[in-house]
C-alpha cells in the first residue's frame, strides 16, 4: 500500500506537428506546438518497491524486474542514473488524457511526466535541454529513429522551430490561430510510417530528397506566415504540405476524407499531423467557422474533434 501524501508530481502536454513531419527526420525544419488541454500526469507516493502504475493501461511495472527496453521502467532508471541514486521505494502513478498511437505525443509526454515527478520527489532539477535528452532516450524505444521533435516540444511546452540536432527556437505567433484536431480513430504507430518512408528513400533517394526539400521550404514560409499572422497563406501551405505527405505515401483514405471535409466546409487549410496513415489531422479555421467545420469533420467520420488556439504574444 502506498501512503497518501504525495512526494512529488509532474506533468507534460500533448503536441501536434504543425508542419514538416517526416522530412524533419532527414534534417529539414519542422514546427510543433504543445496541446495544453491534454496532459500526462505522474504522482509519486511512498511504497516498498519502485513501481510504476500505468492506470490507463491497467499495468503496474516493477522497475527492478522489468525488461531492459520497457519504456516506463527505462524512464525511472534514467532519472536514478542521472542523479546517482538507487531505485527509490516509490509508487509512481501515471495517467494520461492523450490518445496513444495517434500522433499527439503521448509516449513523450508520459515519459516527461514520470521524469519530472521523480525529480520533484528527489528535490532535484534539470535544464529543459537535459530533460528533453532523457525523454529522447525513451523515445528511441518507441520509435527507433526519432528526430527528437516530440520530446523537445512536450518538454519546452511552447511553439517551436525544430531542426534535428540543434537547440529548438521558440518563436512568436503574430495572430491567434484556431485549429481543429480530428481523430481518424485509426491507430498508426509512428515506427511503422517512419520505416515506410525510410524504405522509399532507400529505393529512390533523389525523389525523396526532392520532396523533403520542398517540405523544408514550405516550413520556412510557414514560420514567416505564423509570425506575421497571415492565416490565408498559412492555410495554403498546410494544403501543400499535405500533398507532399501524400507523395511520401503516409496519408490514407480516412485522412484524405477528413482533409477534404474540412476544406469544403470552410477551413483555410488542412493536413495530417504526425506519423500519418491514421491518427490525427489538423485544420486551420477562422474562429466563426469552428463549429461548422467540426460538424463536417464528425460527419466525415472523425471519432473526436478538439479545438485549440495558438495565442499571439503581445
Ligand atoms: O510521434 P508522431 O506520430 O507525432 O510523429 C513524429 C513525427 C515524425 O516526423 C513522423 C517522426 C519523427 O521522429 O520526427
Amino acid at each position: 500500500m502506498s501512503s497518501f501524501a504525495p512526494l512529488g508530481s509532474g506533468h507534460a502536454p500533448g503536441k501536434i506537428i504543425f508542419f514538416g513531419e517526416h522530412a524533419v527526420v532527414y534534417g529539414r525544419p519542422a514546427i510543433a506546438v504543445p496541446l495544453p488541454q491534454m496532459l500526462a500526469r505522474a504522482i509519486v507516493y511512498r511504497d516498498q518497491h519502485c513501481l510504476i502504475e500505468a492506470t490507463d493501461l491497467n499495468r503496474t511495472i516493477n522497475v527492478a524486474a522489468a525488461d531492459h527496453d520497457d519504456p516506463f521502467a527505462c524512464s525511472a532508471r534514467l532519472v536514478c542514473s542521472e542523479l546517482g541514486e538507487p531505485l527509490p521505494p516509490w509508487r509512481i502513478v501515471v495517467h494520461s488524457d492523450i490518445p496513444i498511437a495517434s500522433g499527439l505525443g503521448s509516449g513523450a509526454a508520459i515519459t516527461a511526466a514520470i521524469i519530472r515527478a521523480m525529480l520533484h520527489a528527489f528535490g532535484a532539477t534539470l535544464s529543459l535541454m537535459r530533460l528533453s535528452e532523457l525523454v529522447y532516450e525513451v523515445e528511441k524505444l518507441h520509435h527507433g529513429t526519432p528526430s527528437g521533435i516530440d520530446n523537445t516540444v512536450v518538454v519546452y511546452g511552447q511553439p517551436l522551430w525544430f531542426v534535428r540536432g540543434q537547440p529548438p527556437e521558440p518563436f512568436n505567433v503574430g495572430a491567434p490561430l484556431h485549429l481543429l484536431i480530428a481523430d481518424t480513430g485509426v491507430s498508426s504507430p509512428t515506427r511503422v510510417t517512419v520505416a515506410t518512408v525510410r524504405k522509399g528513400w532507400q529505393a529512390d533517394r533523389t525523389a525523396y530528397e526532392t520532396v523533403f526539400s520542398s517540405i523544408g521550404e514550405l516550413v520556412h514560409s510557414a514560420r514567416r506566415e505564423i509570425e506575421t499572422g497571415n492565416t490565408l497563406a498559412l492555410g495554403r501551405l498546410m494544403d501543400e504540405n499535405q500533398k507532399a505527405l501524400a507523395e511520401l505515401d503516409v496519408s490514407s483514405s480516412e485522412l484524405e476524407r477528413l482533409v477534404t471535409a474540412a476544406r469544403s466546409s470552410g477551413a483555410l487549410g488542412a493536413k495530417l499531423s504526425g506519423g500519418g496513415r491514421g491518427g490525427n489531422m489538423i485544420a486551420l479555421v477562422e474562429h466563426p467557422d469552428r463549429a461548422s467545420v467540426a460538424k463536417a469533420l464528425t460527419k466525415a467520420g472523425a471519432k473526436a474533434v478538439l479545438a485549440t488556439t495558438l495565442h499571439a504574444k503581445d
